[in-house]
């Protein structure tokens, strides 16, 4: 029996075509952060990732390297997998669209598209990019090549590159069916894309028309076969698309499907807005199957020069390539996680630049948080032998600043990360740790500890002040669970892994905090770097 409620949360698929990457690695974070969350709040949380291996990108990968396709997916997964145990990345499954599970469930899922009559076979006659595994229209490639002004060059109207032309016997999806619904979904249900400027940029798509889309290739061979039709293979996307039905127990387990189906989130990269907001609704919709709840759509992460402040893609011709381990070299798992959570506005592209990365590491969590924890740590062991202090009259009833803040400051923070505001739920942390910083220079606890008379006071600003760090270090350890955690140990405190019988907003109630704990210095949770090295 399934007592809690399910919280279903993807990211896409990765191509296995080429080595994971920066990009790959802020998505996993990002769905991380809020799969910790939801777990901590009390949801049954399924959290999918996984990689995307048939299509004739991966094919021609494969050729390339005098490899079978299979054996070329087979040698690319494990570096998918290191760098989900790289980042500390907590996914209940991992997909691969080459097993048997998967394949079954696209089957079925032709099966019913068939039944429902929104297939029909034909000839496909047009344009495809192989690296963007995209079809395009005779109009659309035409008007791309004259706005670069290479006319009849047969450019990529998404990335520039050569198109193939491609002419073969093909099933087609009625997508052109579903514009009215399509729209209606939009305005109904105005969170299933977030944020809202892609909403507006795919009802503006969607009202332009839709054409019916090619959904099987019969060219290669590198795919999953149609159940009626064997030459055929299942077009990439379609094929891709499905997995997180498989996933959910699609075509197997109809008790868990209904458990787990609809997603609750589905994240993505702004560059597959169309697939994830058009296309696979509309397979949702034409199979009867309930559409997502909200499909997050995030921007670009960009590189900028420190010297010239330009700022580019990351690509590997560019040679601005940051790889996740040398970012992890240098500011940490926690740092990496912190730093593109809390500086890349969600949804929209972010710079990044080593130097950015740096300074806030240094700002934030070396000099404020970091410090924070030491300092009262230091104290705590320092004035009350090596433990937490004992009860004090007035504790923690009393009022003061660090309790004013952190009352309500839960609420602020879920609805926050809730709704992937992320930035703004870790500023709402950082205004607990700063304002304890500044309660540690007005309090002057070292002046206190001074006199016998002054110790019950010295006792409730030390209380007060792992207070707030053990709320602050609950609340961040969905973004920073390695230290939180070792910070919470250090004076004996619950993690959240650890709790059992409260939820994270329960747990970081005002005065639950474990008094005389032993207390454990530890060196700094976040060393500083000398960035004028
Ligand atoms: N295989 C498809 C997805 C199928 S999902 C049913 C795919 N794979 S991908 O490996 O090319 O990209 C996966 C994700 O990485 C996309 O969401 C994409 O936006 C993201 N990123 C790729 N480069 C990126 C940046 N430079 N910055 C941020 N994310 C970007 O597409």
């Amino acid at each position: 029996m399934k007592t809690k409620p399910s919280y279903y949360i993807t990211t896409p698929i990765y191509y296995v075509n080429a080595e994971p990457h920066l990009g790959h690695a802020y998505t996993s974070v990002m769905a991380d952060v809020q799969a910790r969350l939801r777990r901590a709040m009390g949801f049954d949380v399924l959290f999918l990732t996984g990689t995307d291996e048939h299509g004739e990108k991966v094919a021609k990968a494969a050729a390339e390297h005098n490899m079978t396709p299979q054996e070329w997916c087979d040698a690319q997964v494990p570096a998918f997998k290191t760098l989900l145990d790289l980042l500390n990345i907590t996914n209940d499954d991992f997909i691969r669209t080459t097993q048997e599970r998967h394949i079954q469930a696209v089957q079925k899922l032709w099966e019913v598209l068939k039944e429902r009559g929104y297939l029909y076979k034909d000839t496909y006659d047009g344009w495809y990019c192989v690296p963007e595994e995209t079809y395009f229209t005779e109009t659309q490639v035409a008007h791309a090549d004259e706005k670069r002004g290479q006319k009849g060059a047969h450019l990529c109207p998404d990335c520039g590159r050569p198109l193939e032309r491609v002419q073969e016997e093909s099933w087609f999806f009625k997508l052109s069916a579903f514009q009215e619904p399509l729209l209606k979904l939009y305005e109904t249900n105005p969170h299933f894309i977030e944020p809202e400027i892609r909403r507006n940029e795919v009802v503006s798509f969607v009202k332009g028309g839709l054409k019916d889309l090619s959904v099987s290739r019969t060219s290669f061979d590198w795919g999953i076969p149609l159940p009626f039709a064997e030459k055929h293979i299942t077009y990439v996307w379609f094929d891709a698309l499905i997995n997180y039905l498989t996933a959910a127990g699609f075509g197997s387990d109809s008790e868990e499907f209904a458990y787990r189906w609809p997603a609750n989130a589905q994240l993505i990269g702004k560059d597959i807005l169309r697939f994830h907001c058009v296309i696979w609704p509309a397979m949702l919709m034409a199979a009867d199957i309930e559409v997502s709840d909200e499909v997050f759509v995030h921007g670009f992460l960009l590189m900028k020069d420190d010297k010239t402040g330009d700022e580019t893609k990351m690509s590997k011709s560019l040679g601005n390539v940051i790889t996740p381990q040398s970012v992890v070299d240098l500011i940490g798992v926690d740092g990496f996680r912190y730093f593109f959570m809390s500086n890349i506005k969600p949804g929209a592209d972010g710079s990044i630049s080593w130097d950015r990365m740096a300074q806030v590491y240094n700002t934030d969590l070396a000099n404020s948080w970091g410090n924070l924890v030491s300092r009262t740590l230091n104290m705590s062991a320092k004035y009350f032998e090596n433990k937490v202090p004992g009860p004090v009259a007035g504790w923690p009833d009393n009022s003061n600043p660090l309790k004013d803040i952190a009352c309500g400051l839960v609420d602020r923070y879920t609805h926050a990360l809730y709704t992937f505001a992320y930035d703004k739920a870790l500023a709402e942390v950082f205004e607990l740790i700063h304002a304890a910083n500044h309660y540690i220079e007005e309090m002057e606890p070292w002046a206190l500890a001074k006199s016998e008379e002054t110790k019950p006071q010295l006792q409730e600003v030390i209380l007060n002040l792992l207070e707030a760090i053990r709320i602050a270090a609950l609340l961040l350890s969905p973004v920073m669970p390695q230290t939180s955690q070792e910070a919470l140990q250090r004076f004996g405190q619950e993690g959240t892994e650890s709790l059992v019988d409260k939820t994270l907003d329960e747990a970081v109630a005002w005065g639950n905090l474990l008094l005389e704990q032993p207390v454990v210095k530890g060196d700094a949770l976040f060393p500083r770097l000398d960035i004028n090295a």
